[in-house]
């Protein structure tokens, strides 16, 4: 059975929804094995035995969060040409922007040359004062569908063998 590695990080409970909604929707389509890893657990060997990816991230200071930056760090040349071809989907949540974070992810996933089944998703929670942005976050839910949505269309990719 095939494997999809769903990797997150996340302060405010934002970015979990996410990456927990795009999780259900795989397991909810069945066929493949998910594991949802938080970032900092997350290894190269982890990334070796997977056969598709969603990473998740917060957008915080025009980046993607550091610890999603330091699974990157970690994992880029150890795995470099060798994950040729996998699929990738990419979650973003951001306060009010996000597109910095999504353009980061796509250039390393493009370094791996891992292939975007779509282009990166980003739910906005519209945080942008000191207490909003520290406030837990609930997403919309319309943002968690389309989460679900990826994670099932990627399950089901991978399933059938299509990517
Ligand atoms: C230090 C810091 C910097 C941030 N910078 C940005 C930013 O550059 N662009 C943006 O859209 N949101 C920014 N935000 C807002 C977060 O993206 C938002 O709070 C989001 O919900 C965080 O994800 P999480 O709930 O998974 O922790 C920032 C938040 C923090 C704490």
């Amino acid at each position: 059975m095939k494997t999809l590695l769903i990797a997150y990080a996340s302060f405010t409970g934002g970015t979990r929804q996410m990456a927990e909604a795009a999780a259900e929707g795989a397991r909810e389509e069945g066929g493949v094995a998910v594991r949802l890893l938080p970032a900092p657990q997350a290894t190269p060997e982890d990334l070796l035995a997977a056969d598709g990816f969603v990473f998740a991230t917060p957008e915080m200071l025009g980046s993607m969060a550091g610890l999603m930056k330091d699974l990157f760090d970690r994992c880029y040349y150890p795995l470099l040409e060798r994950l040729q071809g996998r699929p990738y989907a990419a979650l973003v949540c951001a306060g009010s922007d996000g597109q910095g974070a999504a353009r980061q992810l796509e250039r390393i996933a493009t370094g791996w040359r891992l292939k975007a089944v779509a282009p990166p998703f980003i739910a906005c929670v519209h945080a942008q004062t000191p207490d909003a942005i520290q406030a837990p976050k609930q997403l919309a839910s319309a943002d968690l569908d389309a989460c679900r949505e990826l994670g099932a269309a990627l399950a089901a990719g991978l399933a059938l063998g299509v990517f």
